[in-house]
């Protein structure tokens, strides 16, 4: 009996282990998704801005992959708020795509601030800033 129990003991405590480390490496590849989310949405500014269409689509489409990453994360926590963020975002950049093949880089460079509207939400519902200014995952 107590060594049924110490196993079960034992179990639990590795379980928590490995779902602490796999929350860790979780963190830190959702941290590449958005460190590549920021570099990519200024470079896609400068492109637009240069009116380099094939560059600017380059960016949206990693923009986008990126994107999907985030939103199955938030899907399968059940956040749909964060969900819901991540797909307005994906709408707008495809919407910044379209403008960019047409040529219209201007408004296209107006949809883009559209959609990082809509990564600032996310950001405001569910980023923490901690002391030493670096960024954590709320997830209510
Ligand atoms: C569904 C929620 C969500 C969406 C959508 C979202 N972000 Fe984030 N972002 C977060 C969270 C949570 C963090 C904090 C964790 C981290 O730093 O990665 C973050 C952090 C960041 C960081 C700081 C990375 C670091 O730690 O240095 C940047 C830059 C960033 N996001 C850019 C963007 C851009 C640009 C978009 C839109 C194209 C975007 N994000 C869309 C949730 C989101």
């Amino acid at each position: 009996m107590k060594l049924a129990l110490g196993l079960a003991v034992c179990t639990l405590l590795a379980g928590a282990v490995v779902w602490a480390q796999a929350d860790k490496t979780d963190f830190a590849e959702y941290q590449g998704w958005m460190k590549s989310n920021g570099a990519t949405v200024a470079d896609l500014t400068k492109n637009l801005t240069a009116k380099d269409g094939a560059a600017a689509h380059t960016d949206v489409r990693k923009l986008q992959e990126n994107l999907a990453m985030v939103m199955a994360y938030w899907q399968s926590r059940n956040v749909s708020d964060g969900v819901r963020f991540a797909l307005d975002a994906t709408y707008g950049l495809a919407q910044v795509d379209a403008l960019t093949s047409q040529g219209k880089f201007d408004d296209a460079a107006a949809a883009l601030k559209t959609a990082q509207a809509s990564c600032g939400n996310c950001h405001m519902a569910h980023r923490d800033k901690a002391a030493d200014g670096s960024f954590r995952i709320k997830l209510k």
